[in-house]
C-alpha cells in the first residue's frame, strides 16, 4: 500500500451551502475565534494544500499567524509555517501571489509532467518554489486522465518528503476531488450563520422581466442591502389593477422557473 499523509479537509460554508459568493470581494465566513482554531490546525500540519483557483481568487498567504505557534514549531525543529502546496494544469499563477512571496518555506507546485517545463518557465524562478511533474509525458494528447495531476501520486510524493499531516484548505474543486477519491481522513466543516443568496440571479431576474415581459423591477443588491438579502423591489400603485398584478405574478413565476430559483412560502431575504 502506498504511504500517504493524514489528510484533513478544512472548509467554512454559509447555511445555504456557499463557500464564496459571486462578488469580487472575498466572502468572510470565519470570525476571530475560528481563524484562531484554523491557525492551530495549520501549526499542527506539515503542509497546506490549496487549488490554483483559490490562489487566483483569494490570494492567501497560508502562514501560521500566531507568533507563539511559530516559535513552538521552530523549537520543535520545524519551519515557522508548513510547506505550501498547490495543483495546476494551466499554470495560470502569478509569481507575485502571496502563496509564493509571503514568508519562507517550501512552495510545491504539482503539474502534469507534460506541463512541467512550461510552468517552471512561468513561476519556477521564485526562490523556494519547486514545480513537480506528476504522471503524463510531454506530447500526451489532451483530454486523457494524464491531463490532471493524480492525487494519490501527489500524496505519495508528499509522504516521501516527510509530510505526515496535510491540511487541505480549498477550494471547492479540490475539496470535492479529495472526497470523491476517498482520500480524506477528516473533514473540519464550519457552518457560518450567514445566508449568501445570489446577487447575480437577482440581476438576471430583473433583466428577464424587462426583456421577456416588458416589466421593469429594480434589483436591490449589496451594498444597498446586506449580502444574502438581495431582492427585487416591487412598487405597487393605484394604477396597478388586478389584470396587471396577475400578469406580474405569471411573469415572476416564469422567471423563477427559468432561473431555477426556489419557490418558498416566505423568503429569508424579505426578513
Ligand atoms: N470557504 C472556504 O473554506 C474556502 C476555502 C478556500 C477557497 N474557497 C473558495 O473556493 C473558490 C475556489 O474554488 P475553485 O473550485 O474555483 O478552485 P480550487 O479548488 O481552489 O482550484 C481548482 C484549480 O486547481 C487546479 N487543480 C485542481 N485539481 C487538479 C488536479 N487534479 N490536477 C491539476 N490541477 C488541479 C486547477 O487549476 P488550473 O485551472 O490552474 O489548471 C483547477 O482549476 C474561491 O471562490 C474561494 O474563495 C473557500
Amino acid at each position: 500500500m502506498t504511504q500517504r499523509p493524514y489528510v484533513l479537509l478544512s472548509v467554512a460554508m454559509s447555511v445555504d451551502g456557499c463557500i464564496d459568493d459571486a462578488t469580487g470581494d472575498r466572502l468572510i465566513l470565519s470570525n476571530e475565534a475560528d481563524l484562531d482554531r484554523v491557525d492551530e490546525v495549520r501549526a499542527g500540519s506539515d503542509a497546506i494544500l490549496v487549488g490554483a483557483g483559490t490562489i487566483r481568487r483569494d490570494n492567501p498567504a497560508l502562514l501560521v499567524r500566531s507568533k507563539v505557534r511559530r516559535n513552538r514549531r521552530i523549537a520543535g525543529g520545524l519551519p515557522p509555517s508548513p510547506a505550501r502546496v498547490t495543483l495546476t494544469v494551466s499554470g495560470d499563477l502569478d509569481a507575485s501571489a502571496r502563496f509564493f512571496t509571503a514568508g519562507e518555506g517550501d512552495r510545491l507546485v504539482y503539474v502534469p509532467a507534460g506541463e512541467r517545463d512550461r510552468v517552471t518557465g512561468r513561476i519556477g524562478g521564485v526562490a523556494g518554489v519547486e514545480v513537480i511533474g506528476v504522471g503524463g509525458a510531454p506530447g500526451d494528447p489532451p483530454g486523457g486522465p494524464e491531463d490532471r495531476v493524480g492525487l494519490p501520486a501527489v500524496l505519495a510524493d508528499l509522504a516521501a518528503r516527510g509530510v505526515r499531516r496535510l491540511m487541505v484548505e480549498g477550494g471547492g474543486g479540490v475539496l470535492a476531488e479529495f472526497l470523491a477519491e476517498g482520500l480524506a481522513d477528516e473533514l473540519d466543516l464550519v457552518v457560518a450563520p450567514l445566508f449568501v443568496g445570489d446577487p447575480e440571479k437577482c440581476k438576471q431576474a430583473s433583466d428577464l422581466l424587462l426583456e421577456e415581459h416588458g416589466i421593469y423591477i429594480q434589483p436591490i443588491n449589496y451594498p444597498t442591502v446586506a449580502k444574502g438579502t438581495e431582492r427585487l423591489r416591487i412598487t405597487p400603485s393605484p394604477y396597478h389593477e388586478d389584470g396587471l398584478i396577475d400578469q406580474l405574478a405569471e411573469a415572476l413565476l416564469q422567471v423563477w422557473e427559468q432561473l431555477g430559483l426556489p419557490l418558498k412560502e416566505k423568503s429569508l431575504a424579505a426578513e
